[in-house]
Order: C-alpha cells, then sequence, then structure tokens
C-alpha cells in the first residue's frame, strides 16, 4: 500500500509499504481521517527516523476485530497510539503516560508501528476505542489532540476566576484555552508569534485576547495588565523565549504548566521559579480515562472541536501541508490527511 515516510530533512517520500496483516491482540483499521501534530514536526524538521511513517491521532473502522468481540467489522473507532507494558508501577497506577515503552513502541512515532499516513494499520486492541455515530470522522482524529490539551488543564489546576495564559497558539495551545475558560478562568489570553494564528484563537473564541510574542512591550503590557502575572501559564510551544516568558509571566506563587516538547536543552532563569516560589509542572499526553471523556465531550457536543480543522488533504500533498503550517505566517492549525483521496 502507498504510504507517507520521512526521507530526509523536512523531506517526505511517497513509498510502497506491506499492508499491516491481523496479528494477535491487534486491530486492524482502514484510516479514514489523520491528524497532522506539532510533534510530528519536529520528526520532519530533523529528518529522523528515516523511513518513519507518522499519523498518531486518527480515526477509522475495523477491518479485523482481533480479540475485542465488542468490536465488528466497519465500526468507527480511534485509539490511543501509546503502547504501555501494562505491568510496571507506572503503568499500574493508571499512568500509562509514564511507562518507558509507551513512547518508544507508539503508533506513528516509531517504526515498529507505521502510522496513519497509509489507509490501513494496526493498533494495540486494548487502546481502541468505539466512537459514537454523533461524531464525524474529523472530530475523530480529533480526540488525540483535545485529550492532550484536557491532561494539561487539569493538571493546571485552574480556579474559578483565574487568569490563565496559553503560550503558543498551535492546535495544543487552542484547546488548552479552550479548557482553561471551561474551568471558569476570568481571563484567557494567548501569545503567538503568528499573526494568524493568534487572531484565530480569539475569532474562534477559545482565547479573549491575544498578544504579539514578537513585541518588545508584551511582557511589560502583560505585567501591568494582570497587577504582576497571570495565575497560570501553561507553554504550548517548547521553545526558549516561550519557557523563559512562562517564568516571568506567571505571578508569584502561580503555576507554570509545560507542554511544548523540547528537542534540545533550554538555558532557563531558575531563579524566577526559586524567587517567586513557582510550582512547574509537566504535562505529557493523557490518560485513558482523559481519552475517553474527550470522545463524550465531543460526541455530546459540549465542545466543539471541528472548527479548529483547516484542510483535508491527500497522502500527496502531505509535504505541502507540513510547509504550510510551518510557514510562520500561514493561519491554518490544523490540517488532516485522508489516505483514500
Ligand atoms: N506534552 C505533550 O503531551 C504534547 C503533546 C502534543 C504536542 N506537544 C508539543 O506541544 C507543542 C505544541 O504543539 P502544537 O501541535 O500546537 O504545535 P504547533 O507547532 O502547531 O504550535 C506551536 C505554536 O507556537 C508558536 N510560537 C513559536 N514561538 C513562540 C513564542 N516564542 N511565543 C508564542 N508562540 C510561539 C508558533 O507560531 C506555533 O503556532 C509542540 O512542542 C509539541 O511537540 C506536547
Ligand atoms: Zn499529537
Ligand atoms: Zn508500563
Amino acid at each position: 500500500m502507498k504510504c507517507v515516510a520521512i526521507k530526509d530533512v523536512k523531506e517526505f517520500e511517497i513509498k510502497e509499504i506491506d499492508e499491516p496483516i491481523a496479528k494477535d491482540g491487534h486491530v486492524l483499521v482502514s484510516v479514514k481521517k489523520s491528524g497532522i501534530c506539532g510533534s510530528d514536526i519536529h520528526y520532519w524538521v530533523n529528518g529522523e527516523p528515516k523511513g518513519l511513517v507518522m499519523g498518531h491521532e486518527f480515526c477509522g473502522t475495523v477491518i479485523d476485530p482481533g480479540d475485542r468481540s465488542d468490536l465488528k467489522v466497519g465500526d468507527r473507532v480511534t485509539a490511543l497510539p501509546i503502547s504501555p507494558c501494562g505491568k510496571c508501577v507506572a503503568c499500574e497506577s493508571g499512568n500509562p503516560q509514564y511507562c518507558a515503552e509507551t513512547w518508544s513502541k507508539a503508533v506513528g512515532l516509531s517504526l515498529d508501528n507505521p502510522g496513519a499516513l497509509a489507509p490501513k494499520l494496526s493498533v494495540r486492541s486494548d487502546m481502541v476505542m468505539k466512537i459514537p455515530e454523533a461524531m464525524s470522522d474529523e472530530e475523530g482524529a480529533m480526540v488525540e489532540p483535545t485529550a492532550v490539551g484536557l491532561h494539561a488543564v487539569r493538571l493546571a489546576d485552574i480556579k474559578v476566576g483565574d487568569k490563565v495564559l496559553v503560550i503558543g497558539g498551535g492546535i495544543i495551545g487552542l484547546v488548552s484555552a479552550m479548557f482553561a475558560k471551561l474551568e471558569g478562568a476570568s481571563l484567557v489570553a494567548l501569545s503567538e508569534t503568528n499573526s494568524a494564528r493568534g487572531e484565530k484563537s480569539v475569532s474562534l473564541h477559545v482565547a479573549d485576547e491575544w498578544y504579539d510574542a514578537k513585541d518588545s512591550n508584551m511582557i511589560s503590557n502583560l505585567m501591568a495588565k494582570t497587577n504582576g502575572g497571570f495565575d497560570v501559564v501553561i507553554e504550548c510551544v517548547g521553545n526558549a523565549p516561550a519557557v523563559n516568558s512562562s517564568f516571568t509571566l506567571v505571578k508569584q506563587g502561580g503555576k507554570v504548566v509545560l507542554v511544548g516538547v523540547a528537542t534540545d536543552a533550554i538555558p532557563l532563569y531558575s531563579v524566577m521559579a526559586v524567587t517567586k516560589e513557582l510550582t512547574v509542572q509537566g504535562a505529557i499526553a493523557y490518560t485513558k480515562d482523559e481519552f475517553r471523556k474527550c470522545i463524550d465531550l465531543i460526541a455530546t457536543k459540549q465542545i466543539d472541536v471541528s472548527k479548529f480543522v483547516d484542510d483535508i488533504v491527500s497522502l500527496e500533498d502531505v509535504q505541502k501541508s507540513y510547509e504550510r503550517l510551518t510557514s510562520g505566517v500561514d493561519s491554518a492549525v490544523k490540517i488532516l490527511v485522508d489516505p483514500n483521496k
């Protein structure tokens, strides 16, 4: 079958790979939609690992349900792409996201488990979740990034009336802002270097206001506006300026949630955390329960994540779509791929 794989730095190739077969403990899925994620962009930018077939945000229909007696051919499903061992302390405590095997064998993030930039994929049966009829394929592919935002905001422990800053208006920033509002924040501000994305965070009604991170007055403006800083800052970028501004813009005794993934070491004025007595909280992925809750929230229309989808493209257009998402000026945030288009 045809798939999209990493060839080199910022370069994909379309190539033929063997179709996945129905193997023990797996469900074989026909992919309907697959999302392009900010984390995928890190792999594409680095051009490694070569041959990786990405696509860890997806929905599709069951071709072979394997050992899942509750599933039948044609059922619509999504799945957690993670691959926890199920036996370690992390797994036993209900936190598969900490398990050492979770990422090394994740679907679409490891060479062993090709992802959804192909018409078919095989996924661990215990990670598969059925999606209701009330949910579109687009929404099904949006469950995974939505769950990342839900997990981050739950860890942020926002109190009603809190002022919250979200740094970065990619999909992770947008869903985090959406959940921050649902938690009762009195102000959700968002900072962006890409003005088209910044404006979009407000026009889509997830942020109350947006601020230009390229503006040298942004920090002083925001400190004045909040009278000394935000109660909570959720960092959804993962580069040095963004992480440092999260420490600067949070109030004394406030909380910073780091969601952005930095691929290099970041020089940080840690003394800010000391003198302001900050709580610094990392956030990685989601639990199964949070993933399921996102399916429920979307299916019952309590949240609308379809509004974040900018485009649906073919496998041939994946390369162009990555270029668009990294242009720094385009308003597109979430592009889905339809491998059958
Ligand atoms: N912790 C997790 O579980 C998890 C899960 C998914 C993604 N991520 C990471 O979260 C980050 C965001 O993901 P995404 O899919 O939204 O990515 P994205 O690349 O679409 O969005 C990042 C945004 O940050 C903006 N930006 C860059 N520098 C900035 C700055 N100094 N200040 C403000 N904005 C700035 C960019 O313009 C871009 O819009 C990535 O690092 C990704 O790897 C983490
Ligand atoms: Zn993702
Ligand atoms: Zn484990």
